[in-house]
């Protein structure tokens, strides 16, 4: 069987524009990711799941599989993934649809969609994630920019605050996690 890491590269080469990555996320970022998502109520979405750097790192903390959803657009990602976390619910579908799933209070999403580029993707996404998010739930998103891959301008149109969780050096680029949530009256 293929490895994760040859999966990744094969797929990076066919779909550049959407994976946008040479190598699937290391272990330690997996981590910074996933902290605290044990102590959320509720499914957990996970979007942008790739090979399943994050969802192995989600399920280790002990979430059971049956509460976590991935959406992936990528077939061939699709298939491993159903392969390799039996029990995930795995969706061969775009982030933007995450509304028409019906799912209410949502835990937390946990993102690996490269959002950075696309205002609109931004809004598509972020925006429809907060639609199914509980009041307190979280939006954890990975990016390659040392700043927020959302600006202060559109957080503030969309009622929302942010937080850096911290910058990790050991992977392949550099990546820094991003926390969203509502900012509540
Ligand atoms: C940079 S890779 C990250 C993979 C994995 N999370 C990791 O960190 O190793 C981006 C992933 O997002 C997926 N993707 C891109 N746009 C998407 C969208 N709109 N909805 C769902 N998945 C998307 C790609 O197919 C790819 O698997």
């Amino acid at each position: 069987m293929a490895s994760e890491f040859t999966v990744f590269l094969g797929e990076m080469i066919r779909h550049p524009g959407e994976v946008r990555a040479i190598a699937p996320s290391s272990a330690r970022v997996a981590r910074m990711m996933t902290a605290g998502v044990e102590r959320v109520t509720g499914p957990i979405v996970e979007i942008g799941p790739g090979t399943g750097s994050f969802t192995k790192a989600i399920l280790d903390r002990g979430i059971a599989p049956e509460r976590l959803i991935l959406m992936e657009l990528n077939p061939r990602f699709c298939d491993a993934l159903s392969r390799r976390f039996p029990g995930v619910t795995v969706l061969n579908k775009p982030a933007q649809e995450i509304e028409a799933l019906g799912l209410q209070n949502v835990g937390s999403v946990i993102s690996g969609v490269p959002i950075l580029a696309q205002a609109d993707l931004q809004r598509a996404v972020v925006g429809s994630a907060f639609k199914v998010l509980a009041d307190r739930g979280s939006f954890v998103q990975i990016t390659y920019s040392p700043n927020s891959p959302i600006s202060a301008e559109r957080l503030a149109e969309m009622g929302l605050s942010v937080r850096k969780r911290g910058t990790v050096w050991a992977n392949l680029p550099p990546a820094r996690v991003f926390e969203y949530r509502r900012k509540l009256q």
